[in-house]
């Protein structure tokens, strides 16, 4: 298992794991681009023997206490090993790191799997959005963590250190990619307006 911050370079394997992971609502490509490029979030890959099979990210306005966790996703095949609690560690400890205090996700109602997992690592359930899912119709279940608790207990955020190193290095060159090209600057893109563009955005399906 290698888990690495990811890159444009990931897009189309991403996409290849996001359309079979979430088969009526996967995100665009466009969408996805917007999120790997983009300064307030941070996402990650998991690599076997060189093939992807999993991908996770979390958004975080630079100074904001509060974070959300975008989506999450590990190959079929892969599942049920561990793989997803690493993704999900790796992000809180990424977090935690930046100072975030408190991370949100939605989560939809008719995926169990997905809320036992947040639910082991703390996150609890603060409320519901009725049909948030669409086309589905399926309600999503609002889940918070308090993040300083999570931080604070043994063994948390151990998982981040070699993605918290490669994330350090690109801190330290903030305007480069991996290859060294120049970074679009998404400093002041706006926040998206409606439910309907906060679950484009990112709402994790
Ligand atoms: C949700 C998902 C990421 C979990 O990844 P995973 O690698 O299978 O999960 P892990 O092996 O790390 O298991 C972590 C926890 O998840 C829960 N879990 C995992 N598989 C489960 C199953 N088949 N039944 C019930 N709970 C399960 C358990 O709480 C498990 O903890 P445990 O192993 O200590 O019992 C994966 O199932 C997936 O990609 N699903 C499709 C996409 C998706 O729904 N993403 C989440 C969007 S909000």
């Amino acid at each position: 298992m290698t888990v690495r911050p990811a890159t444009v370079a990931d897009l189309d394997a991403i996409m290849a794991l996001e359309r079979a992971s979430f088969p009526t609502d996967a995100w665009s490509d466009a969408m996805m681009r917007e999120e790997l490029t983009s300064r307030h979030a941070w996402y990650v890959v998991d690599e076997e023997a060189g093939r992807l099979v999993g991908y996770g990210g979390i958004r975080a306005a630079k100074g904001s206490t509060d974070a959300d966790i975008q989506t999450i996703a590990i190959a079929e095949g892969a599942r049920g090993r561990g793989r997803g609690r690493a993704l999900l560690t790796t992000l809180l400890a990424e977090a935690a790191r930046r100072g975030v205090r408190e991370v949100f996700l939605e989560v939809r109602a008719d995926n169990p799997v997905a809320q036992a997992l947040y639910a082991s690592e703390g996150f609890i359930e603060l409320g519901r959005r009725p049909r948030y899912y669409q086309p589905d119709g399926v309600d999503a279940l609002v889940m918070r963590l308090d993040l300083r608790g999570w931080a604070a207990r043994p063994g948390a955020g151990l998982a981040a250190t070699d993605a918290h190193d490669a994330a350090r290095d690109q801190e330290n060159r903030p305007n480069q990619d991996e290859s060294g090209r120049n970074r679009p600057d998404f400093a002041h893109s706006p926040e998206p307006a409606t439910p309907a563009a906060a679950a484009d955005a990112g709402a994790c399906t």
